[in-house]
Parts: structure tokens; C-alpha cells; sequence
């Protein structure tokens, strides 16, 4: 061995030495384990609960966020695409709220910069909760315990719309599912992943998925075109961040999605096209990669991925305060 390659392995010992003992024993992969997060403000995260639960924040007084991003379901909805106000059927797929803290912009175009941003939206639209952030606030400020959970979180006798997406936004931040199997083989437990699980990891490193779908989400982290290596023509009126920027190279470009907790919500990509995770790799291979993969590789990528499904974080149901005489009533129309 010449001295070169003795300095590179004594480099290499000096790294595993020290990785084992300052960060415990993490392997050094492109995807991190999610960080089992506390230090919440607890009364502004229960007040963010109570207005996710609230379906009063919508015109028709019965759609909630939970409606399309349900806690119990993956914090998605498992439909094609959302029903909202009068049963309207909206344009995508709802996303899960699980995790969407790491992306780095919300909504499959990128259109909102952060989870705070991004609450006020749907308050707003016309086809999903359709009131508007005026009588969302009006509607808070007619309830005297929302009046006080507030005062007590913002130090105003006044609530506004800034504040209500803010709360949201603290309650989403902690919808994180750490401890899944395949973060516990990041942290070092050999026996966390079977063989099978492990192979479909190493193939989803080598076959080139984890140029894309990498960090603590699994995704979430860049922007890229749906169909790099063969367009995709099964949707093309949606023009993700396109509608964003205007510029014809971002035609088709979407937020990579999180793989964490894959398996709970299908139907997958925006337009839904498929339910079936093991055709969503198949599709993937083909049209980013540019890869017919065999029906043993796709089975063992189906079982990596499923080892992202982490702890579903424990929800107790809130109660929400009750309307007096001057809440607006709720309108169907
Ligand atoms: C009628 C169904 C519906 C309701 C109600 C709804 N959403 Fe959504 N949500 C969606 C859909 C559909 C998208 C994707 C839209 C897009 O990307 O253009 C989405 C996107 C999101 C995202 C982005 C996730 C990501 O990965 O980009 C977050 C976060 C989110 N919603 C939170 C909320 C919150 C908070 C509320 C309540 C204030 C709410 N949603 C109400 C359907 C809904
Ligand atoms: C060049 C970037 C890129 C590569 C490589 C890539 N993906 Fe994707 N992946 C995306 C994008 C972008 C989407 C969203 C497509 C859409 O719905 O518009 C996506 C969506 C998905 C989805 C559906 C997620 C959901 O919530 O609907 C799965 C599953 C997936 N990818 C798995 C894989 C696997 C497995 C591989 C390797 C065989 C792979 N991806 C390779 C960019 C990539």
C-alpha cells in the first residue's frame, strides 16, 4: 500500500472515529433521519391545532383543513383531487401536511415560500374553503375564548389573518413522523431494514432516484421537470412552475415531492394518475431516468420506500369554542 492510500484510509478512520462519537453512530447517506423535534410554543401549537380543525374558517362552515389533509389518513385526503366549497373538485392532488415543513416552498408549483404563507391560501380560495380572510378573522373575533387564546399568544386584543396562518403554521411544524424504520438503520440499527428493504435502498441510490428525492424528506428539496427523459403526455395543461416564473423551461417543472410515508398516500403525482406505488416507480424510472427497471428491482424499491412510513404524530381531537349570537352563520351558497 503506498503512502497515498494509507493517508486516504487514516483520513477515512479518523472520520468514522469521530462521526461515532460526536453524532452517535449516523451513517453519513444522502437522506438524514427526521429530527425528533420539542421546544414548541405549546399555547400557540394548540391554538394552530384548534384552527386546523375549524371548519368554521370555511364559508360553508364544514370544510377544514383536516378535510383535504386528513390527520388520520396520512395528512392527505386520498382522492384524486379535493372536493371543496359546494362539492367543487379541485385542479390537483392535496399534498400530505406531514413533514411539509422541509420542503422548500410550498404547493406543487412553489407558489408559497413557507408554511405561514402558504395557510392563508386555501381561507381564501374560492374552490377550496371559499370565505375570505376578513370573515375568517371576523368569525374568530366574534368567539371569546378564541379572543383570549390570541391575547394570550400575541399579546393583541385583535386578531388578523397574519396571526391565524402564523398558529396554523406552529401546528404544522410539528407534524413530523421521525423514528421510521429506515430512519433507524440511519442511526445505526443494523437490523431496522430487512435484506430486501436494503437492496431496494441501494437501488434507489444507484439507479439514481436519490438525485432527486435526498435529504431529511426524501424530496422536497429542489424543483425538477416531470418527464426529463421522455415527456410526460398523460397531463399537460397543468404547468406547474411555469405558473410561477412564466420562463418555457419551467413548463412541467414541479416540487419533488417527500417520499416520507409514501405508502399512506396514494393516488400519486399531481394529476393522480396512478394508486399503485409499484407503477409510480415504474413511471419514474421511464420518464426520469430513462430506465425499464424489472419487476424484482421495482418490488424492492416498493419495500425501501415503505420503510419511510414513520410514527403518525399522536392528534388529540380539540374542542373547539362554541359560536355566540354574532358568528357569521354558515353559507352554502
Ligand atoms: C379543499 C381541499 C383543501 C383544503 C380545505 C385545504 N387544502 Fe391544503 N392543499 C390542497 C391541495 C389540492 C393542495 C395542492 C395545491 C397546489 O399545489 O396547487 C394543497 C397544498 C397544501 C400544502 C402544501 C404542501 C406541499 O407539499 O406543497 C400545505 C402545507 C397545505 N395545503 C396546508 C393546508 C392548510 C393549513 C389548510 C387550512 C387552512 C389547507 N391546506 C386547506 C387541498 C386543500
Ligand atoms: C430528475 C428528478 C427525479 C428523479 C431522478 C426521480 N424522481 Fe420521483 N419525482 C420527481 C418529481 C418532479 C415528481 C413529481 C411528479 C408530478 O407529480 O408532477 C416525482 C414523484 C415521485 C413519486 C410520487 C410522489 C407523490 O407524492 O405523488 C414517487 C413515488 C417517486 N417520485 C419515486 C421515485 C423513484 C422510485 C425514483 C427512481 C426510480 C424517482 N422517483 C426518480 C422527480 C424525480
Amino acid at each position: 500500500m503506498n503512502g497515498i492510500k494509507l493517508l486516504i484510509l487514516s483520513c477515512l478512520l479518523a472520520v468514522a472515529v469521530s462521526g461515532a462519537v460526536s453524532a452517535g453512530s449516523d451513517r453519513n447517506e444522502p437522506i438524514q433521519a427526521i429530527p425528533v423535534s420539542s421546544g414548541y410554543n405549546k399555547a400557540k401549537v394548540e391554538l394552530g391545532k384548534k384552527l386546523f380543525f375549524e371548519p368554521r374558517l370555511s364559508k360553508s362552515g364544514f370544510i377544514s383543513c383536516n378535510s383535504c389533509h386528513n390527520l388520520a389518513t396520512g395528512g392527505a385526503d386520498n382522492l384524486p383531487s379535493s372536493i371543496g366549497h359546494k362539492w367543487q373538485l379541485g385542479p390537483i392532488n392535496s399534498p400530505t401536511v406531514l413533514n411539509a415543513t422541509f420542503n422548500i416552498a410550498q404547493f406543487w408549483d412553489g407558489r408559497a415560500k413557507d408554511l405561514k404563507d402558504q395557510a392563508g391560501g386555501p381561507i381564501a380560495n374560492p374552490g377550496e374553503m371559499a370565505s375570505s380572510h376578513e370573515a375568517a378573522v371576523s368569525m374568530l373575533q366574534s368567539i371569546p375564548e378564541y379572543v383570549r387564546s390570541f391575547n394570550e399568544v400575541y399579546q393583541v386584543d385583535k386578531i388578523n389573518i397574519e396571526q391565524v396562518t402564523d398558529a396554523i403554521a406552529a401546528f404544522e411544524e410539528t407534524l413530523t413522523t421521525p423514528n421510521s424504520k429506515f430512519d433507524k438503520w440511519l442511526k445505526g440499527d443494523d437490523s431496522a431494514i430487512s435484506e430486501e428493504e436494503k437492496a431496494g435502498y441501494n437501488l434507489f441510490v444507484d439507479k439514481g432516484c436519490i438525485a432527486c428525492h435526498n435529504g431529511v424528506g426524501v424530496g422536497g428539496g429542489s424543483y425538477q421537470k416531470f418527464g426529463i427523459a421522455k415527456p410526460y403526455k398523460k397531463d399537460t395543461k397543468t404547468l406547474g412552475r411555469y405558473n410561477v416564473t412564466k420562463k418555457e423551461e419551467d413548463k412541467y417543472v414541479f416540487k419533488v415531492p417527500l417520499l416520507r410515508n409514501i405508502e399512506l398516500t396514494a393516488p400519486y403525482f399531481h394529476d393522480a394518475s396512478t394508486w399503485d406505488l409499484a407503477e409510480a416507480v415504474t413511471i419514474m424510472a421511464e420518464y426520469q431516468l430513462g430506465e425499464k427497471l424489472s419487476n424484482d428491482d421495482v418490488k424492492k424499491i416498493v419495500a425501501f420506500l415503505k420503510t419511510l412510513t414513520g410514527e403518525q404524530p399522536s392528534i388529540t381531537y380539540p374542542v373547539l369554542p362554541p359560536s355566540t349570537i354574532k358568528t357569521p352563520k354558515p353559507n352554502q351558497n
